[in-house]
Order: structure tokens, then C-alpha cells, then sequence
């Protein structure tokens, strides 16, 4: 799911005036080009939604931008054709260098970085097409630009500048590189709707405007579209960056949409139009898997009190703790065993120890299944893409909705670096920040196993677990592989 993503920066190397844009009749042949790369790119988009057809909706995607960007190469008057494969191949070999060194973990800040990329790039494929908008079939025997393609242009440049400066915040805040909690401005709401408003009368007063009177508004809008980008992002916590992310996805593509109007060319508006829909479709089905709403995202603060829901919760309470050796006994006796991995297992990178763990006890005659949460981890299908590496199969790995009621049947609830997804303060706290959000009902198996580093690391809601304190849970505080890895070994 989360390869969709990467959709996004390559198409912005169509930004080269099209056929259409300079008036010349467009060739039936390149706008076949472009439908069969725009097939291409719907394929990827539903190969992308199952793990077991990433890989070739990837392919889909590669072979439809394949067909897109020569079509334009060929069909176009480049000037300098091995500079554009030179900018090329030195962006595929940084782009495989990244892509083959990237922790999993990372890839929601990879993301955001190159979506920062596309957002420049529109803005500067915006500010090309302004200052020589004959290049690009745009210019009126008047000297300036029709008013249509200046409300195109502005709304790219407007989108494009937003991306870009929300990206950097959301790469920054995710990498670590700045404070993950949100940050509040006083009277932000204000703030931000009067820029939102400035930008759109802007972008009307440039349309609007004789050639000479332009620039400052067309500098202006730019101004505002890369401040306001800064002051959306910044109030968002760490727990929504994923959603942000997925949303600045969604406008990428709608500045890309924008500037395929501007240059007529019929490829980057379908992709641009997959992207920003796509991305926007993400957003909504995160929210909805976190019962949030998506204005309660975008008007940010989650987070930022620390004392919300649970906090009172982290005195001191009476918990089990156990060994592997306990663990493993255990294991070994139930008929049914359902894991749910959790952000934990990502950064321990326990998926392999895991799958080697429940090989052992498949062999033994125990039913192992495994529970994915829409939201467990960082990103959509991020424990898929891990289980699927350690090669999980398929069959086993369930979602939410199909797997919940067979807990009550099930002898161990075995929780690895999961936290809020297994919260029963998301069933009963309305003060809870993750009140209503839907989750595992793992008090009602026989016994619990907790696998965590320390009773005082929380979930990234930052509330306490009823969980733990629980009669039938054992709290397993290790790191989850090497925890796993032990359980492994007192099995043998
Ligand atoms: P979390 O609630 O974030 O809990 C992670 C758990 O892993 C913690 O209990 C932590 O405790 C433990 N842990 C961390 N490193 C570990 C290690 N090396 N070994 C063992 N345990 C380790 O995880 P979750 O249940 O997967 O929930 C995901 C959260 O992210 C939800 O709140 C969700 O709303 C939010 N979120 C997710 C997404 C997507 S799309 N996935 C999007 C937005 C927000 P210790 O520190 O004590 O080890």
C-alpha cells in the first residue's frame, strides 16, 4: 500500500510543454501513449493495495511511467536530450542507493522528503511556465497569459509550495530532527484560515491582472503557499504524521494535476489525478482505522497533552512478569495462539525469530494466526510488508474486523511490540486520545503475553495499558527479538 506513495515524484519529469499547450493539434498516437500509461498506473495502484501483488503493481507502475516519460521525450522539441538523461540516471542511482539503505521504519520520512521534491518541482515548473510562458505555448498576442492558465498556475504553485515547506516539517519531525509533539501558535486557526484566504485572492488578483502587474502577486502567493505549508504542519503530533504524510501525497498530486493543465499534457493530469485521489482516499481510511476525524488531524494538537486519557494511570500497579522459559512452556501447551505485532517488532526487527517461533510451534499441532490492526506500526501495511519479508504465508495473517471475535477462543493473546492497538481504554475511556478507535480484544483470551522493553515505555498515544496489569497477562520486558529469539531456544 505504501509503494503508492512512491508514485508520486518521477511524473513531474512530464512537465514538458505538450503538444496541446503550443496549439498544435495533438497526435492521436501520444494520447494513446499516455491512456495505456495511465492503465498502466491504475493496475500498480490495485496491484499495490495486497502484499501479494505489490511487487507486481510496482512493475505496473514502473512499465506505465516508462511509457509516459519516453512518450514525452520523444514527441516533444527537447533541447538537450543527454543532460535530461544525465539528470536521469544520476537521480535513479541516488533514488536505488536510498531505496536499498532505507530502514522500514524510515520510509514514512523517506516519503515525505521526496514528496517535498514533487512540491519544488511544481513550483518551479510554475515559475518556468511564468517567466517564459512562450516556451510552453502560453503566451497571448497581448504579452501576458490567459487568465485560465494563470488560475492553473497559481493553484500548482500555491499546492506545490505547500507540499514542499509541510514535507520538510513532516521529514524533520519524523526523523527526529525536530521535536515529534506538536507545536501550538497562538490564535493558529485564525492565522491559518486568514493565509488560506490571502492565498486564494491572491491567486484571483493574479489571474485577473494586466502582464505588468503580476510578479509581486505571483510572489506573493508563493510566499504565503510555503508559510502556510510550515504553519499546517508544525501543530500536527508524531501520531498523525502518517496521515499528514499521506495527505501532502494527495496534494502533490493535485499540483501536478494543476500544472498538467497548464502545459496540456494529458499524462501528468491522470497521474496527478490517481495521486491526489488516491493519497486523499489513504488519508480517509487511516482516520477512519484511528476513529478520528480528518479536521481533528488537520487542526493538529494530538498529543500535546501529556496528561490526556490515561496519564493519571502511570502509578505504580501490580503486574506478572515472566521468563521465555514460561513463555515457551506455555506456548507449547495452547492449541490456539494469535500474535499481534505491533511498532515494537519493527524496530526490533523480530519478524524472522517471530515466523521461526511459530514454525516450531505449527510443527507441535498449535493453530498460529496473526492479527493485523490497520494502524499497528508507522504506515499502512507496515507489519504486512514485514511478515510478508520473513515469509509469513498469507493465510495466516488477519485483519481486524475477521479476527476479533476468535480471541475468546484463543489459549495466548501473544502482544509483540503492539501497544494502542490492544488498549481496551479505546472501548471505555472517553478521555483516552484513542477513545473509539477499534481494538484487539485481547483480555478476553486465556493468557497474555506482553513483549515489551520496560513498564515505563507507552504507546505512541503516549497512555497507559490496562493490559498489563491484567490477571492472565504476562509481561515479557525485553527487547522483541531478542525476547522471541529466546523463546525460540527454550523450545528446542
Ligand atoms: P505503539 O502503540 O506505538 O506501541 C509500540 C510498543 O512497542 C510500545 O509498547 C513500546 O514499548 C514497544 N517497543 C518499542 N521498541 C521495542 C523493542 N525494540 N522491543 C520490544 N518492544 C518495543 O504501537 P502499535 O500498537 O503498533 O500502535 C501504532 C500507533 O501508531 C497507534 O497509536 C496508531 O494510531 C499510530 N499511528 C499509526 C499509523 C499507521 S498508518 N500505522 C498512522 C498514524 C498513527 P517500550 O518502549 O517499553 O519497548
Amino acid at each position: 500500500m505504501m509503494g503508492r506513495f512512491l508514485l508520486a515524484p518521477p511524473f513531474l519529469l512530464l512537465a514538458t510543454p505538450a503538444a496541446a499547450a503550443t496549439g498544435e493539434p495533438v497526435n492521436p498516437w501520444v494520447a494513446l501513449a499516455y491512456l495505456v500509461s495511465g492503465v498502466f498506473f491504475i493496475l500498480a495502484l490495485r496491484g499495490l493495495s495486497s502484499p501479494a501483488s505489490s511487487r507486481t503493481g510496482n512493475r505496473f507502475g514502473m512499465v506505465g511511467m516508462l511509457i509516459a516519460v519516453v512518450t514525452t521525450l520523444v514527441t516533444h522539441d527537447v533541447a538537450n536530450i543527454v543532460e535530461i538523461l544525465v539528470a536521469i540516471t544520476i537521480g535513479a542511482l541516488i533514488g536505488v542507493t536510498i531505496a536499498r539503505r532505507i530502514a522500514m521504519t524510515a520510509m514514512p520520512e523517506l516519503v515525505a522528503a521526496f514528496h517535498s521534491l514533487v512540491g519544488l518541482a511544481a513550483v518551479l515548473v510554475g515559475w518556468a511556465a511564468y517567466l517564459n510562458p512562450g516556451a510552453f505555448g502560453l503566451l497571448m498576442p497581448d504579452g501576458g497569459i490567459e487568465a485560465v492558465s494563470k488560475v492553473e498556475m497559481g493553484l500548482g504553485i500555491a499546492i506545490g509550495a505547500i507540499t514542499f515547506s509541510g514535507s520538510v516539517i513532516a521529514f524533520l519531525k519524523l526523523s527526529g530532527r525536530m521535536s515529534g509533539s506538536p507545536i501550538l501558535l497562538p490564535a493558529r486557526h485564525v492565522i491559518n484560515l486568514g493565509t488560506l484566504a490571502a492565498i486564494v485572492v491572491l491567486t484571483a488578483l493574479f489571474a485577473l491582472a494586466a502582464p505588468q502587474a503580476t510578479l509581486p502577486l505571483i510572489v506573493g502567493l508563493t510566499v504565503l503557499a510555503f508559510v502556510i505549508g510550515f504553519l499546517l504542519i508544525v501543530p500536527i503530533g508524531g501520531a498523525d504524521m502518517p496521515v499528514v504524510v499521506s495527505m501532502l501525497n494527495s496534494y502533490s498530486g493535485w499540483a501536478a494535476a494543476a500544472m498538467g493543465f497548464t502545459l496540456g499534457n494529458t499524462a501528468m493530469i491522470i497521474t496527478g489525478a490517481l495521486v491526489g485521489s488516491s493519497g486523499a482516499i489513504l488519508s480517509y481510511i487511516m482516520c477512519r482505522a484511528m476513529n478520528r476525524s480528518f479536521l481533528s488531524v488537520i487542526a493538529g494538537g494530538f498529543g500535546a497533552d501529556a496528561n490526556a486519557g490515561g496519564g493519571e494511570a502511570r502509578e505504580q500497579r501490580p503486574y506478572k512478569q515472566g521468563s521465555a522459559a514460561d513463555a515457551a512452556f506455555m506456548l507449547e501447551q495452547a492449541e490456539k495462539v494469535i500474535i499481534i505485532p505491533g511498532y515494537g517488532m519493527a524496530v526490533a526487527q523480530a519478524q524472522h525469530a517471530l515466523r521461526e517461533m511459530a514454525d516450531i510451534l505449527e510443527a507441535k499441532g498449535v493453530e498460529v494466526k496473526y492479527a493485523i490492526h490497520p494502524v499497528a506500526g508507522r504506515m499502512p501495511g507496515h507489519m504486512n510488508v514485514l511478515l510478508a519479508e520473513a515469509q509469513v504465508p498469507y493465510e495466516n495473517v488477519f485483519e481486524l474486523e475477521d479476527i476479533n471475535s476468535e480471541f475468546a477462543q484463543a489459549d495466548v493473546a501473544f502482544i509483540i511490540g503492539a501497544n494502542d492497538v490492544v488498549n481496551p481504554a479505546a472501548k471505555t475511556d472517553k478521555s483516552s486520545p484513542i477513545y473509539g478507535m477499534p481494538v484487539f480484544d485481547v483480555d478476553k483470551a486465556k493468557q497474555v503475553f506482553f513483549i515489551k522493553r520496560s513498564m515505563g515505555g507507552v504507546g505512541y498515544a503516549g497512555v497507559d495499558n490496562d493490559v498489563f496489569y491484567m490477571d492472565q497477562t504476562m509481561m515479557l520486558l525485553a527487547d522483541a527479538k531478542k525476547m522471541v529469539e529466546e523463546i525460540v531456544k527454550a523450545m528446542d
